[in-house]
């Protein structure tokens, strides 16, 4: 098993089917922090389902899932929601648990992702889509370098309320 490492002892590999239990463990302590900004799928207690889904998905080289774990503990993770060679364009995502908020790993992590999509995939453009009044979630857009280039009206229902939604984007010659 590969795994990177992090600022501050952190390491970030692939979280994998094998994972269920230990990410079943971290999502109920991530749970009712990340419900309002992801979609409703991926906090599934079914989280042996959730992992294949990914695992499935990437066997096609699509969507891929990574965890990252700090002192032996799941704390959160970044992901290619969307990963499409034949339109050279991946989406990335994230979550952590909120004690793991405030370290940094989160953009250091979306660096690695965006740096293997550009630099050995050849993918041209990487979007963040981050419901508008989630400020911590756009922040880590902007510090990757991204463009907010537009707003989807209402595209984000939760609750009875539909939000806005954000769309950022860096295309690869802006990545550093
Ligand atoms: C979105 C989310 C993952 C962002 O987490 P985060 O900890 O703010 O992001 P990072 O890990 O990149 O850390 C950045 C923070 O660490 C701080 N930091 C410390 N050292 C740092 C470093 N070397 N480099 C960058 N930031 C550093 C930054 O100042 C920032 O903290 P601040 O906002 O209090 O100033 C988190 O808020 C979350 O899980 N939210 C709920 C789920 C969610 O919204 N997911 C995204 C759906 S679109």
């Amino acid at each position: 098993m590969f795994s990177l490492p992090l600022r501050a002892g952190a390491r970030l590999a692939p979280l994998e089917v094998w994972h269920a239990e230990e990410f079943a463990a971290h999502l109920d302590r991530a749970r009712e922090h990340i419900r309002p900004w992801v979609g409703p799928a991926f906090i599934s207690p079914d989280t042996a389902a959730t992992l294949r889904r990914y695992a499935d998905r990437q066997a096609a080289d699509g969507v891929r899932l990574y965890g990252i774990w700090q002192d032996g503990q799941l704390r959160g993770g970044v992901m290619f929601t969307s990963f499409d060679t034949a339109f050279g364009g991946c989406e990335i995502g994230c979550w952590l648990e909120p004690a793991a908020e405030g370290h940094g790993w989160i953009t250091e992590a979306c660096g690695l992702l965006l740096d293997w999509a550009f630099s050995v995939r050849g993918l041209h453009r990487a979007e963040w889509h981050c419901r508008a009044d989630n400020k911590r979630s756009a922040a880590v857009a902007e510090r990757l370098g991204m463009t907010l280039e537009g707003v989807r009206r209402e595209a984000w229902p939760f609750q009875g309320v539909r939000y806005d939604k954000q769309v950022w984007a860096i295309l690869a010659p802006e990545w550093r």
